[in-house]
């Protein structure tokens, strides 16, 4: 993949992508090969600023999105064969957000800025960024990558159950393959207590939990998931699914269960091909 010809197949088909996942500590980019689902090249890591303001992330991602392009070769030579006078990026844009965004406004974003809350940011980041994106939540953005080319591609007779353990509780459900977007179950009320205030990785750190206790909550939790929603298998993601083998076989629960495959790039990857799916002009 040498220049811009070569970032799209003879029929024209899109086959890159630049993927972006905004986390509550830190946003990921990079450009993803469709095909193979892999990040082509360094992914760039910014930090998200604090306070993550709609006016200071939109500048993060800018940023990030350009590093990506100069950075990696593929890019760079897609910028450099694109319309000089055009600052349009040369391929289509996905966006994975902490949060719920509905026809492009912010609707939730329990960890972000409250500033967000009824921002139109496919607008706001379209406009900075130079060209249409498409928003998807972080959590279903990862169950994407992991149902097309990890954990759950064998799963798509099954109703699968994504959950990311990060900052805080994502979910993400498959059901036959397809997605029912925006579920927020992180937030189920355990013990009259939102449940990624001890059941995330962030909650293990902050309540000093060793495993056996952090895996203690984090049945409970899964317990009510499989009572309300009775998936087929659960799919473990977010940092903490890296040490599986420390606490995996300590949860108490009767639905079988796997860690993520694609680790810290499922966010970018399920992101560039959510990007690449919805055509120009109808995202929602
Ligand atoms: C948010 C979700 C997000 C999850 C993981 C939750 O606090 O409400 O939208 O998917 O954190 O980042």
């Amino acid at each position: 993949m040498t220049d811009r010809g070569e970032l799209h197949d003879s029929a024209g088909a899109r086959s890159c992508a630049l993927g972006i996942d905004i986390g509550g500590s830190s946003i990921k980019a990079g450009l993803v090969d469709l095909e193979r689902g892999r990040v082509i090249g360094e992914r760039v890591v910014v930090p998200t600023p604090q306070p993550a303001t709609p006016e200071a992330l939109t500048n993060a991602v800018c940023g990030a999105a350009a590093e990506v392009l100069t950075e990696s070769p593929v890019g760079a030579s897609a910028a450099e064969s694109a319309d000089e006078a055009s600052t349009t990026l040369p391929v289509p844009v996905g966006i994975a957000f902490p949060g719920v965004v509905k026809r492009g406004l912010v609707t939730f974003a329990f960890n972000l800025d409250d500033s967000w809350l009824g921002t139109n940011i496919e607008q706001t980041m379209g406009a900075a960024l130079g060209r249409p994106c498409v928003f998807l939540n972080d959590a279903d953005a990862a169950g994407i990558a992991e149902m097309t080319f990890g954990a759950g591609r064998g799963w798509h007779d099954r109703t699968v159950m994504m959950l990311t353990l990060g900052t805080g509780i994502g979910t993400a459900l498959f059901t036959r393959g397809r997605l029912v977007p925006f579920t927020e179950l992180g937030h189920v009320e355990i013990g009259g207590e939102d449940a990624e205030l001890s059941a995330s990785a962030s909650a293990k750190v902050r309540l000093g939990l060793d495993y056996p206790t952090w895996a203690a909550k984090l049945s409970r939790y899964c317990r009510e998931i499989e009572k309300l929603i009775n998936p087929d298998a659960f799919v473990f993601g977010g940092g903490i699914s890296q040490d599986h083998a420390d606490w995996l076989h300590l949860l108490d629960i009767s639905t079988p269960a796997a860690p993520a495959k694609m680790q810290n790039d499922a966010g970018i990857i399920g992101a560039a091909v959510h990007g690449a799916s919805v055509p120009t002009g109808a995202q929602r």
